[in-house]
Formats: C-alpha cells, structure tokens, sequence
C-alpha cells in the first residue's frame, strides 16, 4: 500500500494492495485520462512532483522512467510510501 497526495485538491488517498492508483483516483472524483487501463496506451500520463513510481508501463522509455517526472496510474504505483502527483 501508498500514499498518493494529489497537490492541487491537498486530498490524501490510500492505494490498497490490489487495487489500482487509477481506480483510487477515480472513486475520489479525480479527472484522470484514461484508455487502455493496461498500461499501454499512455493516456492517463501524470505528472510526478514528488516520491519514487513503480513504474510498470510499457510506454514510458527508460531514461523516462528513471527520471520519474511522469507515471501511467492505471498499472503503476509507488515505490516510496509517499507519492504526490500533479492532480
Ligand atoms: Fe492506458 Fe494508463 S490508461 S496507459
């Protein structure tokens, strides 16, 4: 589980084992983008203010990745407890 921290509402989410960031995002009214839900397509792109994604895509490239500035919610999550997104 992880915190995702959503900088323009200053709401707190807690993303359960299993369950998805986007869904998490989704059910608290959040605009999120979305397609594919499988990581694939690249709409649900969000920026990364703060905290260490998980990246588990297939759209960001690697040097993307490392630099963690954006994540797809829809299948990636957080390695560090703590993650603040540009939401
Ligand atoms: Fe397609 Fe997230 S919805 S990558």
């Amino acid at each position: 589980p992880f915190e995702v921290v959503l900088a323009k509402s200053g709401l707190t989410l807690q993303v359960p084992v299993g369950v998805s960031c986007l869904k998490v995002l989704r059910d608290a009214g959040t605009a999120v983008d979305w397609s594919c839900s499988e990581g694939v397509c690249g709409t649900c792109e969000t920026e990364v203010l703060e905290g260490e994604p998980d990246h588990r895509d297939a759209v960001l490239t690697p040097s993307e990745r490392a630099s963690n500035e954006t994540m797809m919610p829809c299948v990636s999550r957080a390695r560090s407890a703590r993650i603040v997104l540009n939401l």
